[in-house]
Order: C-alpha cells, then structure tokens, then sequence
C-alpha cells in the first residue's frame, strides 16, 4: 500500500485533533505520517501536548517542534493515534511490528480513546497472521521462552517462536531494553484468554494483543479512506 494512501487515513485521524488536547503518538510508518501532518498544524499555531510511544517517534516530534510530555507529568490523555499490523471485526488488534508494543500500550491505556490508521491489508477476519509480539525480559530468557512455547502450542500455534532479531545475528532490543519473542499462530482463536495465560508467565512482560482498547479506525483503500466505528 503506498505511503500516499497511509497518508490520507493520517490526515482524517488528524480532524479529530482538536486545541488542548493531551495526544498519544503511535509508533511506524503510518503513525509517523500523522506525526508529520499534525507538526505542520503545530507551526501553523495549534496546541496540543503529546506522549509519543517510541524514542524514535520522539526524535520526530522534537525535529517538527511539537511539544512533548510523559505520563509521570499527566496521568490521562485524550486521544492515541497509533498504527496496528492486523485490525479484527471486534477491532481488537495485533500490533508490535515495530518493537514498540509495551510504551504503545501503556500509552493507548491511559487515553479516552484510541483511532487507528492503517491501509486494508491491516483487516482480518481472526487475528494471527501475523505473527504476535511478546516482549520479555532478558533474565531468564531460556525459561521464559520454554513456557511461552507451552502456552502457544496450547492455543495451536502453528508455526512456534522466534527470538527477534537472532537470525540477523544480534537480537532486537526494545526502548525499554526488553527482547521480542515473535509467535507464529496462523490464527488466534481466543485472544483474551491467550492473552491471560501469557501474562501469567513472570518473564513475558507484555503482549502486541490489543483487546477492547480501539474504537475507531481510518483505513486506507485504493478508492479512498473508509471510516470503521465499532458497534456500526
Ligand atoms: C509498532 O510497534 C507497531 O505497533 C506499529 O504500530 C505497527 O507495526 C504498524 O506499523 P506500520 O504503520 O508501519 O505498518
């Protein structure tokens, strides 16, 4: 899907922007078109106060001036605008592509309401094409990946897990210096209770299973940007 069309279902997220508002920042490539437009609305002297969910997406805030904050400093936000890499009719998401799930949730979490922006190969009918992101801490990383492994053979993983990164010879480490193992499902038949039995594992310290956290979602056709509301 082309970057023009990203950047079209960027624009419609970004006349939901209003003056004041407190604004969560997602993190890839169809996040940081958002970035992008609403820096020029900034120059153009509207205000707003922004957590981003990277350090990279912070890096691009700060070169387009757009003032940033943290939640140590404000404990709600009004609105997230992030990327996802599938979006199921529940809206219920797989994201992390980017490593950058955990700030992305935490993030979504304290926000009234998350809007994503994605192209339509995003939409599945059942999450797990893709393959789920489960960041974990590096101390025991053996041990934790034994009973990750447990938990996704037991909800029909079919294709195992992958320590990100190790094929290219030195693993992906997240912001939070955490590690990423990737789960190939093929499909996720139950997503709340995989997500429950992941995060029983003391090790997994979070999951790119976003559930009942999106409401809203502008998603980037060939023939235009379509406007998903969930319950429509
Ligand atoms: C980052 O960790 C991810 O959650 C992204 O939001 C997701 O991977 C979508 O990225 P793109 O917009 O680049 O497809």
């Amino acid at each position: 899907m082309s970057e023009t069309l990203k950047r079209e279902a960027a624009a419609m997220a970004l006349t939901e922007v209003r003056e004041g508002m407190r604004l969560g920042l997602g993190t890839g490539s169809t996040a940081r078109h958002f970035v992008d437009l609403l820096g020029e609305k900034v120059a153009q002297g509207l205000q707003v106060i922004c957590v981003p969910t990277s350090e990279a997406t912070a890096r691009q805030a700060l070169e387009l001036n757009i003032p940033l904050s943290d939640l140590d400093t404000l404990d709600r936000l009004d609105l997230t605008v992030d990327g996802a890499d599938e979006i199921d009719p529940d809206f219920n998401l797989i994201k992390g592509g980017g490593g950058a799930l955990l700030r992305e949730k935490i993030v979504a979490a304290a926000s009234d309401a998350m809007i994503v922006i994605a192209d339509a190969s995003k939409l599945v009918e059942t999450l797990g094409r893709f393959p789920l992101p489960i960041e974990v801490n590096r101390f025991g990383l053996r041990a934790t990946r034994h009973s990750v492994e447990q938990v996704i053979a037991a909800h029909g993983a079919e294709g195992g897990l992958r320590l990100r990164g190790e094929d290219q010879g030195s693993p992906f480490v997240t912001d939070g210096g955490h590690l990423i193992l990737d789960a190939f499902f093929g499909r996720i038949s139950q997503p709340e209770a995989l997500s429950r039995d992941l995060l029983d594992i003391p090790g997994v310290v979070q999951h790119g299973l976003f559930l009942n956290m999106c409401s809203k979602a502008y998603v980037a056709t060939p023939d235009g940007v379509k406007t998903l509301v969930k319950g429509n």
